[in-house]
Protein backbone atom coordinates (compact mmCIF):
# COMPACT_ATOMS: atom_id res chain seq x y z
CA UNK A 1 0.00 0.00 0.00
CA UNK A 2 1.00 3.61 -1.06
CA UNK A 3 1.49 6.33 1.71
CA UNK A 4 -1.29 8.87 2.61
CA UNK A 5 -0.95 11.42 -0.11
CA UNK A 6 -1.08 14.87 0.53
CA UNK A 7 -3.91 17.72 -0.57
CA UNK A 8 -2.28 18.72 -2.96
CA UNK A 9 -0.62 15.63 -4.56
CA UNK A 10 -4.23 14.73 -4.55
CA UNK A 11 -5.14 17.88 -6.57
CA UNK A 12 -2.52 17.32 -9.51
CA UNK A 13 -3.97 13.49 -9.88
CA UNK A 14 -7.12 15.27 -11.94
CA UNK A 15 -6.61 18.15 -14.36
CA UNK A 16 -9.14 19.42 -16.49
CA UNK A 17 -9.07 17.21 -19.07
CA UNK A 18 -7.20 14.15 -17.49
CA UNK A 19 -6.66 11.80 -14.49
CA UNK A 20 -4.09 9.58 -13.26
CA UNK A 21 -4.46 6.02 -12.80
CA UNK A 22 -3.78 6.26 -9.36
CA UNK A 23 -7.49 7.38 -8.56
CA UNK A 24 -8.59 4.54 -9.76
CA UNK A 25 -5.68 2.09 -8.16
CA UNK A 26 -4.21 3.03 -5.13
CA UNK A 27 -5.59 1.70 -2.11
CA UNK A 28 -4.57 4.89 0.10
CA UNK A 29 -6.63 6.93 -2.06
CA UNK A 30 -9.66 4.57 -1.89
CA UNK A 31 -9.39 4.29 1.93
CA UNK A 32 -9.16 8.67 1.94
CA UNK A 33 -12.84 8.04 -0.46
CA UNK A 34 -13.92 6.18 2.06
CA UNK A 35 -13.59 8.84 4.85
CA UNK A 36 -13.85 11.90 2.46
CA UNK A 37 -16.83 11.12 -0.01
CA UNK A 38 -18.68 8.07 1.76
CA UNK A 39 -17.72 9.04 5.24
CA UNK A 40 -18.94 12.65 4.58
CA UNK A 41 -21.54 13.16 1.69
CA UNK A 42 -24.82 12.45 2.17
CA UNK A 43 -25.37 8.89 0.91
CA UNK A 44 -28.60 7.12 -0.54
CA UNK A 45 -29.10 4.50 2.01
CA UNK A 46 -32.72 2.88 0.91
CA UNK A 47 -36.20 3.99 0.39
CA UNK A 48 -38.60 4.28 3.19
CA UNK A 49 -41.07 2.00 1.81
CA UNK A 50 -38.55 -0.34 2.61
CA UNK A 51 -39.71 0.17 6.39
CA UNK A 52 -43.58 0.33 6.17
CA UNK A 53 -44.23 -0.09 10.04
CA UNK A 54 -42.43 0.51 13.08
CA UNK A 55 -40.23 -1.89 13.74
CA UNK A 56 -39.32 -2.93 9.91
CA UNK A 57 -35.72 -2.55 9.19
CA UNK A 58 -33.63 -3.51 6.57
CA UNK A 59 -29.71 -3.62 6.00
CA UNK A 60 -27.84 -0.53 4.31
CA UNK A 61 -24.55 0.07 3.32
CA UNK A 62 -22.60 3.92 3.49
CA UNK A 63 -19.60 3.22 1.86
CA UNK A 64 -18.60 0.05 3.77
CA UNK A 65 -20.18 0.71 6.95
CA UNK A 66 -22.83 -1.41 7.56
CA UNK A 67 -26.33 0.29 8.55
CA UNK A 68 -29.43 -0.36 9.50
CA UNK A 69 -32.62 1.47 8.12
CA UNK A 70 -35.00 0.74 10.76
CA UNK A 71 -38.57 2.58 11.14
CA UNK A 72 -38.93 3.97 14.84
CA UNK A 73 -41.96 4.29 16.92
CA UNK A 74 -42.32 7.62 16.02
CA UNK A 75 -42.93 6.74 12.50
CA UNK A 76 -39.25 8.69 11.84
CA UNK A 77 -36.52 6.17 9.92
CA UNK A 78 -33.46 5.99 11.91
CA UNK A 79 -30.20 4.88 10.02
CA UNK A 80 -27.69 3.25 12.44
CA UNK A 81 -24.67 1.57 11.85
CA UNK A 82 -24.81 -2.05 12.49
CA UNK A 83 -22.72 -2.58 15.53
CA UNK A 84 -23.11 -3.80 19.03
CA UNK A 85 -21.74 -1.64 21.53
CA UNK A 86 -21.20 -4.55 23.71
CA UNK A 87 -18.08 -6.31 21.39
CA UNK A 88 -18.96 -5.26 17.84
CA UNK A 89 -20.98 -8.11 16.42
CA UNK A 90 -23.58 -7.04 13.70
CA UNK A 91 -26.95 -6.95 15.73
CA UNK A 92 -29.22 -7.25 12.62
CA UNK A 93 -28.70 -10.04 10.55
CA UNK A 94 -30.08 -11.46 7.09
CA UNK A 95 -31.52 -8.71 4.63
CA UNK A 96 -34.35 -7.31 6.63
CA UNK A 97 -36.66 -7.98 9.41
CA UNK A 98 -39.04 -6.74 12.12
CA UNK A 99 -38.62 -6.52 15.20
CA UNK A 100 -39.97 -4.89 18.07
CA UNK A 101 -36.48 -4.65 19.55
CA UNK A 102 -33.28 -5.47 17.81
CA UNK A 103 -30.88 -7.56 19.54
CA UNK A 104 -27.52 -8.76 19.33
CA UNK A 105 -27.17 -12.67 18.18
CA UNK A 106 -23.80 -12.52 20.37
CA UNK A 107 -24.69 -12.06 24.13
CA UNK A 108 -28.06 -10.50 23.68
CA UNK A 109 -28.05 -7.16 24.17
CA UNK A 110 -31.02 -5.27 23.42
CA UNK A 111 -31.66 -2.06 21.53
CA UNK A 112 -34.51 0.28 20.27
CA UNK A 113 -35.58 0.79 16.89
CA UNK A 114 -33.54 4.12 17.37
CA UNK A 115 -30.70 2.38 18.69
CA UNK A 116 -30.45 3.08 22.03
CA UNK A 117 -29.59 0.40 24.57
CA UNK A 118 -32.46 -0.80 26.27
CA UNK A 119 -31.04 -3.53 28.69
CA UNK A 120 -27.94 -6.55 28.93
CA UNK A 121 -28.43 -10.37 29.99
CA UNK A 122 -28.10 -10.42 33.78
CA UNK A 123 -27.64 -6.66 33.82
CA UNK A 124 -26.63 -7.48 37.80
CA UNK A 125 -22.73 -8.19 36.44
CA UNK A 126 -22.55 -4.97 35.62
CA UNK A 127 -22.59 -1.86 38.83
CA UNK A 128 -24.34 0.34 36.69
CA UNK A 129 -26.89 -2.65 35.39
CA UNK A 130 -25.96 -1.49 32.01
CA UNK A 131 -27.93 1.88 31.50
CA UNK A 132 -27.33 4.47 30.37
CA UNK A 133 -24.85 3.59 28.09
CA UNK A 134 -24.18 4.27 24.41
CA UNK A 135 -26.41 1.79 21.93
CA UNK A 136 -26.07 1.20 18.30
CA UNK A 137 -24.27 4.39 16.69
CA UNK A 138 -27.01 6.54 14.79
CA UNK A 139 -25.75 8.21 11.52
CA UNK A 140 -25.27 12.16 12.02
CA UNK A 141 -27.41 13.07 9.83
CA UNK A 142 -30.42 11.41 8.03
CA UNK A 143 -32.55 13.07 5.28
CA UNK A 144 -35.43 12.34 3.56
CA UNK A 145 -36.84 13.26 -0.07
CA UNK A 146 -40.12 11.98 -1.49
CA UNK A 147 -39.58 8.42 0.18
CA UNK A 148 -35.19 8.43 -0.82
CA UNK A 149 -33.34 8.50 2.01
CA UNK A 150 -29.93 9.67 2.57
CA UNK A 151 -27.50 9.48 5.55
CA UNK A 152 -24.41 11.64 6.52
CA UNK A 153 -21.84 10.18 9.00
CA UNK A 154 -20.88 13.82 9.08
CA UNK A 155 -22.80 16.31 11.46
CA UNK A 156 -21.74 19.22 9.41
CA UNK A 157 -22.15 20.30 6.27
CA UNK A 158 -25.08 21.69 3.55
CA UNK A 159 -28.54 19.50 3.70
CA UNK A 160 -29.78 17.24 1.89
CA UNK A 161 -31.50 20.01 -0.18
CA UNK A 162 -28.44 21.84 -0.63
CA UNK A 163 -26.60 19.09 -1.53
CA UNK A 164 -29.26 17.06 -3.88
CA UNK A 165 -29.53 20.87 -5.71
CA UNK A 166 -31.26 20.59 -9.19
CA UNK A 167 -30.56 16.78 -9.43
CA UNK A 168 -33.65 16.67 -6.79
CA UNK A 169 -35.81 17.12 -10.01
CA UNK A 170 -35.11 13.48 -11.05
CA UNK A 171 -35.72 12.14 -7.75
CA UNK A 172 -39.12 14.33 -7.96
CA UNK A 173 -40.33 13.08 -11.15
CA UNK A 174 -39.81 9.46 -10.25
CA UNK A 175 -42.54 9.87 -7.79
CA UNK A 176 -44.55 12.00 -9.72
CA UNK A 177 -45.18 9.31 -12.29
CA UNK A 178 -46.91 7.98 -9.69
CA UNK A 179 -50.50 9.09 -9.56
CA UNK A 180 -50.67 8.72 -5.50
CA UNK A 181 -46.64 10.79 -5.69
CA UNK A 182 -45.52 7.88 -4.18
CA UNK A 183 -43.26 5.27 -4.98
CA UNK A 184 -42.60 1.60 -3.21
CA UNK A 185 -40.03 -0.45 -3.99
CA UNK A 186 -40.86 -4.22 -4.92
CA UNK A 187 -39.81 -7.10 -6.63
CA UNK A 188 -36.39 -7.59 -4.83
CA UNK A 189 -32.72 -6.73 -5.67
CA UNK A 190 -30.50 -7.45 -8.31
CA UNK A 191 -26.62 -7.92 -7.14
CA UNK A 192 -23.75 -7.72 -9.24
CA UNK A 193 -20.17 -8.00 -8.22
CA UNK A 194 -17.12 -6.49 -10.30
CA UNK A 195 -13.52 -6.66 -10.59
CA UNK A 196 -12.91 -2.76 -10.72
CA UNK A 197 -13.48 0.23 -9.06
CA UNK A 198 -16.46 1.91 -8.29
CA UNK A 199 -16.18 5.00 -10.42
CA UNK A 200 -16.23 3.25 -13.40
CA UNK A 201 -19.67 1.88 -13.47
CA UNK A 202 -20.63 5.30 -12.41
CA UNK A 203 -18.55 6.60 -15.27
CA UNK A 204 -20.13 4.44 -17.64
CA UNK A 205 -24.26 5.09 -17.19
CA UNK A 206 -23.47 8.55 -19.13
CA UNK A 207 -20.83 7.77 -21.17
CA UNK A 208 -22.41 7.74 -25.13
CA UNK A 209 -19.80 6.49 -26.68
CA UNK A 210 -19.38 3.14 -25.51
CA UNK A 211 -22.60 1.58 -26.46
CA UNK A 212 -22.15 1.76 -30.32
CA UNK A 213 -19.08 -0.77 -29.59
CA UNK A 214 -19.34 -2.18 -26.10
CA UNK A 215 -22.50 -3.62 -27.05
CA UNK A 216 -22.37 -3.99 -30.39
CA UNK A 217 -23.82 -7.60 -30.90
CA UNK A 218 -26.81 -6.86 -28.75
CA UNK A 219 -27.50 -3.70 -31.15
CA UNK A 220 -27.14 -6.50 -34.02
CA UNK A 221 -29.66 -8.76 -33.27
CA UNK A 222 -32.21 -6.78 -31.79
CA UNK A 223 -32.44 -4.96 -35.37
CA UNK A 224 -32.53 -8.55 -36.80
CA UNK A 225 -35.41 -9.14 -34.42
CA UNK A 226 -37.08 -6.19 -35.04
CA UNK A 227 -36.58 -7.10 -38.77
CA UNK A 228 -37.64 -10.11 -38.80
CA UNK A 229 -40.95 -9.04 -36.87
CA UNK A 230 -41.88 -6.90 -39.67
CA UNK A 231 -44.22 -3.71 -39.48
CA UNK A 232 -46.01 -3.57 -36.87
CA UNK A 233 -42.32 -4.85 -34.49
CA UNK A 234 -42.48 -0.95 -32.95
CA UNK A 235 -45.94 -1.45 -30.78
CA UNK A 236 -44.85 -5.42 -30.54
CA UNK A 237 -41.61 -5.36 -29.45
CA UNK A 238 -40.32 -5.82 -26.13
CA UNK A 239 -38.70 -2.64 -24.27
CA UNK A 240 -35.37 -4.49 -23.74
CA UNK A 241 -35.25 -5.34 -27.47
CA UNK A 242 -35.83 -1.37 -28.06
CA UNK A 243 -33.27 -0.33 -25.44
CA UNK A 244 -30.98 -2.90 -27.08
CA UNK A 245 -31.55 -1.18 -30.82
CA UNK A 246 -31.25 2.28 -29.70
CA UNK A 247 -27.92 1.26 -28.57
CA UNK A 248 -26.85 1.79 -31.79
CA UNK A 249 -27.70 5.12 -32.81
CA UNK A 250 -24.89 6.99 -34.52
CA UNK A 251 -22.28 9.68 -32.97
CA UNK A 252 -24.37 12.49 -34.25
CA UNK A 253 -28.04 11.36 -32.63
CA UNK A 254 -25.74 10.54 -29.31
CA UNK A 255 -24.99 14.28 -29.46
CA UNK A 256 -28.27 15.29 -29.78
CA UNK A 257 -29.23 13.85 -26.84
CA UNK A 258 -27.17 15.89 -24.30
CA UNK A 259 -25.37 15.81 -21.29
CA UNK A 260 -25.93 18.15 -17.99
CA UNK A 261 -23.67 18.42 -15.54
CA UNK A 262 -23.68 20.01 -11.55
CA UNK A 263 -21.00 21.59 -9.55
CA UNK A 264 -21.48 18.37 -6.75
CA UNK A 265 -20.66 15.72 -9.27
CA UNK A 266 -24.34 14.93 -9.75
CA UNK A 267 -25.07 14.12 -14.12
CA UNK A 268 -27.65 13.50 -16.29
CA UNK A 269 -28.46 12.25 -19.53
CA UNK A 270 -31.17 12.73 -22.25
CA UNK A 271 -33.41 10.05 -23.27
CA UNK A 272 -32.25 8.20 -26.14
CA UNK A 273 -35.51 6.80 -27.46
CA UNK A 274 -38.97 6.54 -26.71
CA UNK A 275 -40.58 4.01 -28.04
CA UNK A 276 -42.57 1.00 -26.35
CA UNK A 277 -43.86 0.90 -23.01
CA UNK A 278 -42.33 4.44 -22.30
CA UNK A 279 -43.92 6.52 -24.97
CA UNK A 280 -45.52 8.99 -23.51
CA UNK A 281 -47.79 9.19 -26.62
CA UNK A 282 -49.11 5.46 -26.45
CA UNK A 283 -52.92 5.20 -25.91
CA UNK A 284 -53.17 1.20 -25.77
CA UNK A 285 -54.06 -1.40 -23.04
CA UNK A 286 -52.32 -0.80 -18.97
CA UNK A 287 -50.65 2.43 -20.39
CA UNK A 288 -54.26 3.82 -21.26
CA UNK A 289 -55.35 2.81 -18.10
CA UNK A 290 -51.93 4.76 -16.67
CA UNK A 291 -52.39 7.67 -18.57
CA UNK A 292 -56.11 8.39 -17.36
CA UNK A 293 -54.95 7.94 -13.77
CA UNK A 294 -52.17 10.45 -14.32
CA UNK A 295 -54.28 13.30 -15.94
CA UNK A 296 -56.97 12.70 -13.32
CA UNK A 297 -54.49 13.13 -10.36
CA UNK A 298 -52.08 16.15 -12.23
CA UNK A 299 -54.36 17.50 -15.15
CA UNK A 300 -53.47 16.69 -18.91
CA UNK A 301 -50.60 19.55 -18.85
CA UNK A 302 -49.33 17.86 -15.62
CA UNK A 303 -49.50 14.35 -16.84
CA UNK A 304 -47.47 15.06 -20.11
CA UNK A 305 -44.83 17.61 -18.07
CA UNK A 306 -43.95 14.48 -16.03
CA UNK A 307 -44.43 11.82 -18.72
CA UNK A 308 -42.64 14.59 -21.06
CA UNK A 309 -39.42 14.19 -18.62
CA UNK A 310 -36.88 12.41 -21.18
CA UNK A 311 -34.25 11.45 -18.96
CA UNK A 312 -31.87 7.98 -19.31
CA UNK A 313 -29.39 7.79 -16.19
CA UNK A 314 -29.49 9.92 -13.78
CA UNK A 315 -26.55 10.24 -11.24
CA UNK A 316 -27.02 11.96 -7.70
CA UNK A 317 -22.91 11.70 -6.52
CA UNK A 318 -21.16 9.91 -5.53
CA UNK A 319 -23.17 6.34 -5.98
CA UNK A 320 -26.75 6.51 -6.97
CA UNK A 321 -28.08 5.86 -10.53
CA UNK A 322 -31.85 6.76 -11.12
CA UNK A 323 -33.99 5.81 -14.35
CA UNK A 324 -36.84 7.48 -13.83
CA UNK A 325 -38.78 6.48 -17.14
CA UNK A 326 -37.97 2.92 -15.90
CA UNK A 327 -38.82 3.22 -12.22
CA UNK A 328 -35.07 1.74 -11.51
CA UNK A 329 -32.00 2.41 -9.81
CA UNK A 330 -28.53 1.26 -8.81
CA UNK A 331 -26.69 1.56 -5.86
CA UNK A 332 -22.75 1.14 -6.34
CA UNK A 333 -21.18 -0.14 -3.42
CA UNK A 334 -17.38 0.27 -3.35
CA UNK A 335 -15.63 -2.91 -1.25
CA UNK A 336 -11.91 -2.20 -2.55
CA UNK A 337 -10.10 -0.40 -4.72
CA UNK A 338 -10.95 -3.17 -7.38
CA UNK A 339 -13.90 -4.22 -5.92
CA UNK A 340 -17.46 -3.17 -6.20
CA UNK A 341 -20.58 -4.37 -5.47
CA UNK A 342 -24.06 -2.97 -7.50
CA UNK A 343 -27.68 -3.36 -6.66
CA UNK A 344 -30.61 -2.95 -8.51
CA UNK A 345 -34.08 -2.25 -7.65
CA UNK A 346 -36.99 -1.55 -9.61
CA UNK A 347 -40.24 0.39 -8.08
CA UNK A 348 -43.85 0.67 -8.15
CA UNK A 349 -45.84 3.25 -8.93
CA UNK A 350 -48.62 3.80 -6.20
CA UNK A 351 -51.74 4.11 -8.14
CA UNK A 352 -50.44 2.68 -12.12
CA UNK A 353 -51.60 -0.63 -13.16
CA UNK A 354 -49.99 -3.59 -12.35
CA UNK A 355 -49.02 -4.19 -15.46
CA UNK A 356 -46.28 -1.18 -15.39
CA UNK A 357 -44.71 -2.73 -12.54
CA UNK A 358 -44.42 -5.98 -14.42
CA UNK A 359 -42.82 -4.51 -17.67
CA UNK A 360 -40.41 -2.76 -15.18
CA UNK A 361 -39.27 -5.79 -13.39
CA UNK A 362 -39.29 -7.61 -17.19
CA UNK A 363 -36.95 -4.84 -18.34
CA UNK A 364 -34.50 -4.53 -15.20
CA UNK A 365 -33.88 -8.08 -15.16
CA UNK A 366 -33.20 -8.05 -19.26
CA UNK A 367 -30.59 -5.08 -18.58
CA UNK A 368 -29.69 -6.06 -15.31
CA UNK A 369 -29.89 -9.64 -14.38
CA UNK A 370 -26.43 -11.75 -14.86
CA UNK A 371 -28.23 -12.84 -18.00
CA UNK A 372 -27.97 -9.50 -19.42
CA UNK A 373 -26.29 -9.47 -22.86
CA UNK A 374 -26.11 -5.58 -22.51
CA UNK A 375 -24.63 -6.00 -18.51
CA UNK A 376 -22.29 -8.69 -18.92
CA UNK A 377 -20.46 -6.49 -21.79
CA UNK A 378 -19.86 -3.30 -19.19
CA UNK A 379 -18.55 -5.58 -16.44
CA UNK A 380 -16.31 -7.45 -18.97
CA UNK A 381 -15.21 -3.66 -20.12
CA UNK A 382 -14.79 -2.46 -16.14
CA UNK A 383 -12.68 -6.05 -15.45
CA UNK A 384 -10.34 -4.95 -18.44
CA UNK A 385 -10.23 -1.21 -17.64
CA UNK A 386 -8.92 -1.93 -13.95
CA UNK A 387 -6.23 -4.10 -15.31
CA UNK A 388 -5.25 -1.65 -18.01
CA UNK A 389 -5.15 1.46 -14.95
CA UNK A 390 -2.98 -1.24 -12.81
CA UNK A 391 -1.05 -2.08 -15.39
CA UNK A 392 2.40 -0.01 -16.53
CA UNK A 393 1.14 0.98 -20.07
CA UNK A 394 1.03 4.62 -19.47
CA UNK A 395 -0.04 7.48 -16.29
CA UNK A 396 -2.70 9.26 -17.21
CA UNK A 397 -6.55 8.94 -18.65
CA UNK A 398 -7.79 11.17 -21.69
CA UNK A 399 -11.15 12.93 -20.23
CA UNK A 400 -10.47 15.65 -23.16
CA UNK A 401 -13.55 15.11 -25.49
CA UNK A 402 -15.57 18.60 -26.43
CA UNK A 403 -13.40 20.00 -23.25
CA UNK A 404 -14.23 23.78 -23.18
CA UNK A 405 -17.23 23.84 -25.16
CA UNK A 406 -20.54 23.30 -23.16
CA UNK A 407 -22.46 25.80 -22.13
CA UNK A 408 -24.64 27.23 -18.86
CA UNK A 409 -27.83 25.52 -18.02
CA UNK A 410 -30.13 26.35 -15.00
CA UNK A 411 -28.64 28.01 -12.11
CA UNK A 412 -25.50 26.33 -11.79
CA UNK A 413 -25.15 23.32 -14.63
CA UNK A 414 -23.43 22.80 -17.60
CA UNK A 415 -24.09 20.79 -20.65
CA UNK A 416 -22.86 19.67 -23.77
CA UNK A 417 -23.49 17.59 -26.56
CA UNK A 418 -24.41 13.63 -25.87
CA UNK A 419 -20.49 12.72 -26.30
CA UNK A 420 -19.14 15.10 -24.63
CA UNK A 421 -16.67 13.50 -21.74
CA UNK A 422 -18.39 16.52 -19.41
CA UNK A 423 -20.41 14.08 -17.04
CA UNK A 424 -16.50 12.51 -16.12
CA UNK A 425 -14.85 15.76 -16.06
CA UNK A 426 -17.59 17.10 -13.36
CA UNK A 427 -17.68 13.79 -11.50
CA UNK A 428 -13.86 14.06 -11.21
CA UNK A 429 -13.51 17.53 -10.00
CA UNK A 430 -16.39 16.74 -7.67
CA UNK A 431 -14.10 14.28 -6.68
CA UNK A 432 -10.66 15.96 -6.33
CA UNK A 433 -12.54 18.90 -4.52
CA UNK A 434 -13.82 16.20 -1.12
CA UNK A 435 -10.52 14.84 -1.57
CA UNK A 436 -8.03 17.71 -1.08
CA UNK A 437 -10.71 19.39 1.43
FE1 LIG B 1 -23.40 -7.96 20.98
FE2 LIG B 1 -21.98 -9.19 22.81
S1 LIG B 1 -21.32 -8.45 20.91
S2 LIG B 1 -24.07 -8.73 22.85
FE1 LIG C 1 -23.10 -0.13 -21.37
Amino acid sequence: MTAAPAAGEIEALVGPDRAHRRVYTDPALFEREMERIFGRLWIFVGHDSQVPNPGDWTRARIGREDAVMVRHDDGGVRVLLNRCAHRGMAVCMGRSGSARRLVCPYHGWAYGTDGRLLGAPHPKGYDDGARGRPGMPPAARVAVHRGFVFASLAGTGPTLAEYLGEIADALDNMADRSPEGRLRLDGGCLRQTFRGNWKLHMENAVDMIHPGFVHESSVAAARAHMEEAGEDAEAEADQAVLMFRANGLTPEEWDRIGIHAYPEGHVFMGGFYRGGAIDPDRRDGPFRRYREAMAEAYGEDGAARILGRETFNNLVYPNLSLNTRFQQIRVVHPVAVDRTDVHSYVFRLEGAPEEMFHAAVKFVSTANSPASPVLADDLAVFERLQAGLAGAGGEWIDLSRRAGRDEAFGARGRRDAGTSELALRAMLGAWRRHMAA
